[in-house]
């Protein structure tokens, strides 16, 4: 079964706010979407690339990334027609393992037509009315799930999925939802704690520091591909 992974890597980061697009910003040594590359590569058989679209075809994985994040996500799959499992990544996510992906990928085996990583939330929830301060309620955190990527799917029922209109598609908070939304049957894989999103300056230091004791100081990572190497 061929298994394509689709890693999202197209959103400007504005909130880190590095000068260049998020996924190139340099982490631990060498621009962040390359260490989830490496994880991907190593258990996909091929790994299709959504970047800026000014960077489409600098390297040949790379293809056109969309103006929103599922927008993304289905221009790399559309790269992708050969796929029968597709295994969708955050370029934000550098600490992914292969081992996360290789979890999420046997999930599927027992039927279900996606697996999300995700971890149990820690911490009380309360909601208020938006923009108000006042607390309406207490959410029972019991069953609540805060779901990350790796998001792993049937590549088919993805691509059907992703067929809805823009609104719909901008509007999505994830690649689940769309499939859970389609009639898909999903299931969460807890994930480690590790598996961090890098959003803010804080982020990025806290990923870079567990990267650097994952590879061991000085040899923590030199850029492997040449195209990304150039935009670091
Ligand atoms: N992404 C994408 N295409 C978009 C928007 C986001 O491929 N139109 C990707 C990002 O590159 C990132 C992942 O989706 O790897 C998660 O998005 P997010 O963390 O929000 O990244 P950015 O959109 O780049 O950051 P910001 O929202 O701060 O601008
Ligand atoms: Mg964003």
């Amino acid at each position: 079964m061929t298994v394509v992974g689709l890693l999202v890597a197209a959103g400007s980061g504005e909130r880190l706010g590095a000068g260049r697009p998020k996924a190139f910003a340099e982490c631990a040594g060498r621009p962040l979407l390359e260490w989830s590359l490496d994880a991907l590569s190593a258990v996909c058989d091929r790994v299709v690339v959504a970047v800026p679209p000014a960077l489409e075809g600098e390297d040949p994985g790379w293809v056109a990334g969309a103006a929103c994040r599922s927008g993304s996500v289905r221009a790399a799959l559309s790269a992708a027609p050969e796929a029968v499992l597709a295994v969708v990544h955050d370029a934000a996510r550098p600490l992914l393992t292969p081992g996360l992906v290789e979890s999420c990928l046997a999930a599927l085996e027992e039927g279900w037509d996606g697996a999300v990583a995700a971890a149990p939330l820690t911490d009380t929830l309360k909601e208020t009315r938006p923009g108000e301060t006042r607390v309406v309620r207490t959410l029972q955190r019991r069953g609540l799930w805060a779901v990350q990527t790796p998001q792993v799917f049937r590549a088919d029922v993805l691509r059907a999925a992703l067929e809805v209109d823009e609104e719909t598609l901008a509007g999505a908070s994830d690649d689940a939802s769309l499939v859970e939304a389609a009639g898909g049957a999903v299931r969460v894989v807890e994930a480690p704690a590790e598996n961090l999103k890098v959003t803010s300056r804080l982020d990025l230091r806290v990923a870079e520091a567990l990267l650097r004791e994952r590879k061991g100081g000085a040899e923590a990572g030199s850029p492997s591909s040449p195209a990304a190497a150039a935009r670091a």
